[in-house]
């Protein structure tokens, strides 16, 4: 077996927050603590949220959004565990209600479903994630084994400043 192949592997998903922009420095710190990382981003997400063809480039792998064909083989091995960074009230809401209509929340279904790791990194403004949906999701999500990071709301603070994105907490997390 190569040394390569006994690498963990780690999904992340990348969905449609502006501070997925970022997306780099979670790969760059999880490669670092030897994870092999394949992204699965959104179908939104790939529509400039980050800077595509880089993470292909640092991934070394494409970055899926669209189911393959019956055909296709499987891109990427299964996952060791699975990264959500950042995550969207969108996203979030949909995989606690089930709904399996990108690549992303179809993995992200299935992956609670086998017991692996999963660790989310939530980017919501604070006025929707005051919605009740959006609680009783984390809510869910939780009683299902998920972990979550600190609340960010991607907001300026008012000094002009912003928060740092703990993207390393998701793999501290796992
Ligand atoms: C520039 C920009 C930044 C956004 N940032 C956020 C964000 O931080 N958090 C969030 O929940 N939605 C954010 N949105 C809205 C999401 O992109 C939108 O809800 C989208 O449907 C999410 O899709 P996804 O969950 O499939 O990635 C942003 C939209 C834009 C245009």
């Amino acid at each position: 077996m190569t040394e390569q192949a006994e690498q963990p592997f780690l999904y992340v998903v990348v969905c449609a927050a502006g501070i997925a922009a970022g997306v780099s420095k979670l790969i760059s710190a999880a490669q670092e603590r030897d994870w092999q990382v394949g992204v699965i981003a959104t179908p939104v997400a790939m529509g400039g949220f980050f800077d595509v063809a880089a993470v292909e480039g640092q991934t070394g792998r494409p970055v899926r959004s669209a189911w393959r064909t019956p055909a296709d083989p499987r891109p990427f091995p299964p996952p060791d565990a699975v990264v959500v960074a950042p995550a969207t009230f969108n996203t979030v809401n949909k995989w606690a209600a089930g709904i399996a209509d990108t690549l992303a929340l179809g993995t992200l279904c299935e992956a609670a479903g086998t017991g692996l790791p999963i660790a989310v990194l939530p980017c919501v403004a604070d006025a929707l994630a005051a919605h009740p949906a959006y609680q009783d999701s984390l809510a869910r999500l939780r009683g299902m084994g998920v972990r979550f990071g600190a609340a960010h709301t991607g907001e300026a603070r008012p000094d002009g400043g912003r928060p740092e994105f703990a993207w390393e907490r998701a793999l501290d997390l796992l």
